[in-house]
């Protein structure tokens, strides 16, 4: 089956001693996440492979917020599919990525298209690559809440990118299991870590060298800070299934917090999109607050080091859960069900959905009782070592080398 696959290298092809030729891998991606958790990825393939040849394809979705990723990593697309348009319809942008991806991959003919995690240009560009008959690899793959509403839309995309993969990348034996119950194949799926700790590694690192100065912030909130510095609450959200009457109850629970803890900072990026800025412009963009601090979207550098800065970080993200546990730092989540159990399984992370009184309740708990912070605050690392590129590497060089099969790692 494999065969009918169009690669350069025909599989199990003997080139008696000479130099293999290189298997174009185009990365397709649109968003912030994305950007952070490939970026390390194509970065290492870029440095260790001589077989691997990357083409960098981003959809344009987050333009601002992609582009301050890249330049963390020193990475310059191959193109951009310039998709973004604002307050796009799912079916709109779903439709555009769609004819648009098809162009690209009739243009370039990639021997293999990677994805990342779940957003709607990850399942675009995997239905469109199958639809080519090229070989997909799935990065972050089985991550399951098992409610199609939650999150919305991603769930299903990921579901539905599953099905179509031929490479699963698994972050963790939690997700391994997740794909095998829906039928894939053992052989196909391998536990590699998630690559957002590798991107972790590389930016604490950084920011320990050089630790960055976070415009409109107070002196005594910047990450570079002394013993006494204050208390400081770092708050992140974008989620749909959160817009509307949920995020008002998150903003009304920040102000009263404020009130209640006059000496917390409430440090807030606000995400662009307009459904998450016009509530918190709303209700927390009033003189009322010296303790809350609306900030734009923080590059990857500062965020990682605000992050490490922080007390407490209150969010609805994703990534946030998988980083902030390596740093030791609790995380409420300002969600109802989450695709990322381990953290909670540790301690280090906790749902609160968000129900205004739930939130006020825990952050007053995590701020007032020294032995429940403590219980939360452990730095552990249930999503990787740091070595998930590596791995990821090892098996698409599996794939295109010897057997096409995962089975060799
Ligand atoms: C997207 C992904 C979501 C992912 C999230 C990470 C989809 C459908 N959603 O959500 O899975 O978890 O990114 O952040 O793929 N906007 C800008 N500039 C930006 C970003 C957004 O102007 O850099 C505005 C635009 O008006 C756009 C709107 O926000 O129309 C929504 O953006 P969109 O990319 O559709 O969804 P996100 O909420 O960012
Ligand atoms: N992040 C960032 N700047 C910010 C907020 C978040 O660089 O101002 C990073 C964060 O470290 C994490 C990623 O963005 O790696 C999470 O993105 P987001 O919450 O938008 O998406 P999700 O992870 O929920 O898909």
């Amino acid at each position: 089956m494999r065969s009918s696959l169009r690669t350069n290298v025909p599989l199990g092809q003997n080139f008696g001693g000479r130099k293999p030729p290189m298997n174009k891998i185009s990365f397709i991606f649109g968003t912030r996440p994305e950007a952070i958790k490939l970026c390390p990825l194509i970065l290492t393939m870029q440095k260790t492979n001589d077989k691997l040849m990357t083409h960098v394809c981003v959809t344009g979705q987050h333009r601002e917020m992609l582009a301050q990723v890249l330049d963390v990593f020193g990475i310059t697309p191959d193109i951009d599919l310039e998709l973004m348009q604002p307050n796009q319809t799912l079916a709109n942008f779903t439709s555009r990525a769609i004819a648009t991806i098809d162009h690209y991959l009739t243009t370039e003919k990639p021997d293999m298209v990677i994805v990342q995690g779940d957003t709607t240009s990850v399942f675009c560009a995997s239905l469109v690559a199958f639809y080519h008959q090229i070989p997909i690899g799935h990065v972050e793959a089985g991550l399951r809440t098992w409610n199609k509403w939650s999150p919305f839309p991603e769930e299903i995309n990921r579901v539905l990118t599953t099905r179509i993969a031929d490479l699963h990348f698994a972050p963790t034996l939690t997700s391994k299991n997740n794909l095998l119950k829906e039928g894939i194949e053992e052989k196909n799926t391998v536990v590699t870590g998630n690559t957002v700790i590798d991107a972790l590694l590389i930016a604490v690192e950084q920011v320990k060298k050089q630790p960055p100065v976070i415009p409109n912030l107070p002196n005594e909130l910047q990450p570079k800070t002394s013993l006494d510095s204050p208390p400081l609450v770092l708050i992140t959200g974008h989620r749909r299934e959160n817009f509307g009457g949920g995020f008002e109850n998150i903003c009304h629970a920040i102000t009263e917090l404020a009130k209640q803890f006059p000496q917390t900072h409430f440090v807030y990026p606000v995400h662009l999109n307009p459904n998450v800025r016009e509530p918190v412009n709303r209700i927390l963009r009033t003189n009322e607050f010296v303790n809350i601090h609306l900030i734009e979207p923080l590059s990857y550098l500062p965020f990682v080091a605000m992050m490490n800065r922080s007390t407490l970080i209150l969010t609805d993200s994703g990534g946030v859960q998988e980083e902030a546990p390596s740093l030791g730092k609790p995380v409420l989540v300002m969600r109802d069900t989450t695709e990322r159990p381990e953290a909670m399984e540790m301690g280090t992370v906790k749902l609160v959905g968000t129900n205004r009184q739930l939130i006020i309740d825990e952050v007053n708990r995590l701020l007032t009782d020294k032995t429940e912070y403590n219980k939360m605050a452990n730095a552990v690392n249930p999503y990787g070592d740091g070595k998930a590129c590596e791995r990821i590497i090892e098996v698409i060089n599996c794939f295109f080398n010897k057997t096409g099969k995962t089975s060799c790692h």
